[in-house]
């Protein structure tokens, strides 16, 4: 065995191997340059109509992968065979257990929650937040329309939907950059301290605020949450902060992301934003089948109870992808289906469908309108500025990294900053190379795991001359029990690669999106790895 090859993961015996993909492109940790909707989505059409990724499910672990409308469409209705459950590591990361209310909620407690918020959510409540949603759209797009430039993800996108969500839960707006640190730690960083030191931070600012709403309740989202009753009683510490979790993560990443692949879809159509400055009217109509289009979000369900799925069975506890941007574009459902058509009138998948249809869409489809209604109003005909890379974080949501736009007699921004995809050559650190011998290696990764904790521990490594073998648990110590034996964490690689990687010489979390080193374990013990790498 002298190459990665060798190293493949173990697939189970119910699925036909016929239907295994082990370079499914959507990875979490992976990026492209590529246009992700317009290069990989529609190749991602060929073929059967349900594969099994090796490694797509948070933590490079297995899910199926349904890729028709039809079938997204059942899997959303069908509760009693899939859970919702657990499927977010936050709670377990700082030693809590609470669940995300109502997302991690099977029927029928899960009514319960729905019934309570359905109200906060309806459209003539939404109508009294418009000015204010309008009012911040506006006062970002102030910031940066005199420019004739800007990158648009940092000026616009990725603030916006916090001044909105704070709005609605009634917090104070200068608390917009202390939110964006937060939501960075918390969706994007691949360091398992910083998602659990931002999870640490924004519940334990929830907590504040849900304390002062119960003593000082107004009229805002919070102050609902810890009046309301349900079943003759209030909710408890987990329920509130539950609730108050899944609408921050619920409504930030989602909107900045749709948001800019609708307003990278008019700089890069022409034709199409000419329309719509010349007819506002149309925007509302234009942003659905822009959400259709562009639908990035996937979430999953865990099987539990045996099923099948076109004629393939399906067993308790694997865990089954909600691919909305394959739903959205699959050509059995649609005509033209990667073409945008404004006049189209999707009936898209975009927010889910069924009991846990996202509550935040008449809110969401109101910031998108609002956000290019201004955009249009404030400044002229924008495009991509030339010269500058544009990449997309992929996984669970495909999100844009930078969007640099220009306008007015400009074709280029003044000092233009490339996003790069990552690379496999990570730079060289002098002095701590490792040699390719196992005793190396294992000293090494001993002297290693000593400084590491308190993030885990290796249970079992089995190395021979071609091929290394962890099993470990990688949890937090709050969460690992001193007599466990079933490793929570395993990993694989040539003993060449996982040497470049110790050396630095290939990055680790690019080696494992690509597969050179197999990984499979729970979200949490997966980070913490990458630290022990
Ligand atoms: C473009 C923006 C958005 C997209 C694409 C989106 C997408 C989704 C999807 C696909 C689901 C279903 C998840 C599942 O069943 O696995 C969902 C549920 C949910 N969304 Fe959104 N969402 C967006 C905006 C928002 C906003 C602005 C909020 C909050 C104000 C929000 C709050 C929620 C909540 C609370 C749920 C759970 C509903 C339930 O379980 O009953 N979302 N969303």
């Amino acid at each position: 065995m002298n190459d990665t090859t060798s190293v493949v993961a173990d697939i189970p015996a119910h699925v036909p191997p016929e239907l295994v993909c082990e370079d499914y492109p959507f990875i979490m940790g992976a990026q492209t340059s590529q246009h992700p909707f317009k290069s990989m989505v529609p190749a991602l059409h060929d073929g059967p109509d349900l594969i099994y990724s090796t490694n797509f499910y948070p933590g490079f672990q297995p899910a199926w992968i349904p890729r028709r409308f039809e079938t997204l469409q059942a899997l959303y209705m069908d509760t009693e065979h899939f859970s919702s459950e657990a499927f977010s590591p936050f709670p377990l990361l700082i030693g809590e257990s609470w669940s995300l209310v109502p997302v991690e909620i099977d029927p029928p407690a899960h009514s319960t929650y729905r019934t309570l918020l359905n109200p906060l959510f309806t459209p003539a409540r939404m109508r009294a937040l418009e000015d204010r949603v309008r009012e911040a759209a506006r006062d970002t797009i102030a910031k940066f329309k005199d420019n004739d430039e800007c990158e648009f993800m940092s000026a616009f996108a990725l603030r916006f939907p916090i001044i909105v969500f704070l709005d609605l839960m009634g917090l104070p707006r200068e608390r917009m950059e202390q939110f964006l640190e937060w939501e960075f730690m918390l969706l994007h960083s691949l360091d398992i301290e910083d998602v659990a030191k931002g999870t640490r931070l924004s519940v334990d600012y929830l907590r504040e605020v849900i304390e002062d709403r119960r003593k000082n309740p107004g009229d805002d989202l919070v102050s609902f949450a810890v009046t309301a009753t349900v079943e003759g009683r209030k909710l408890n510490d987990n329920e509130l902060i539950g609730l108050c979790f899944n609408l921050f993560i619920g409504g930030l990443d989602t909107v900045s992301t749709n948001i800019s692949w609708q307003i990278r879809h008019l700089a890069e159509h022409p034709e199409d934003q000419r329309r719509l400055r010349t007819d506002p009217s149309l925007i509302p109509a234009a942003v659905e089948e822009m959400y259709r289009r562009y639908a990035a979000v996937t979430t999953f369900r865990t099987c539990v109870k045996q099923t099948s799925l076109h004629g393939i069975t399906i067993m308790p506890g694997d865990k089954i992808a909600m691919p909305t941007t394959l739903a959205n574009t699959d050509p059995g459902a649609w005509d033209r289906p990667f073409e945008v058509d404004f006049d189209r009138a999707p009936r898209h998948i975009t927010f889910a469908y069924g009991v846990h249809r996202c509550i935040g869409a008449p809110l969401a489809r109101r910031e998108s309108v609002m956000a290019i209604e201004e955009l249009l109003r404030a400044i002229p005909e924008f495009r991509v500025a030339e010269g500058e890379e544009l990449v997309t974080e992929l996984g669970p949501i495909l999100q844009p990294k930078n969007l640099p736009l220009v306008w007015g007699g400009r074709d280029t921004r003044r000092e233009a900053a490339t996003a790069k995809p990552q690379t496999a050559e990570a730079p060289h650190v002098e002095g701590q190379r490792i040699g390719a011998s196992i005793g190396e290696v294992t000293a090494f990764l001993a002297a290693k795991l000593a400084s590491m904790e308190p993030f885990g521990k290796v249970i079992a490594m089995h190395l021979d001359d071609h091929q290394i073998v962890l099993d470990g648990t990688a949890n937090p110590p709050a969460l690992v029990d001193a007599t466990e034996t079933q490793p929570d964490v395993t990993v694989r690689a040539s003993l060449k690669d996982f040497v470049a990687i110790l050396n630095k010489d290939m990055n680790a979390q690019l080696a494992m999106v690509k597969g050179k080193i197999k990984v499979r374990g729970d979200i949490m013990s997966v980070m913490a790895l990458t630290k022990l790498l």
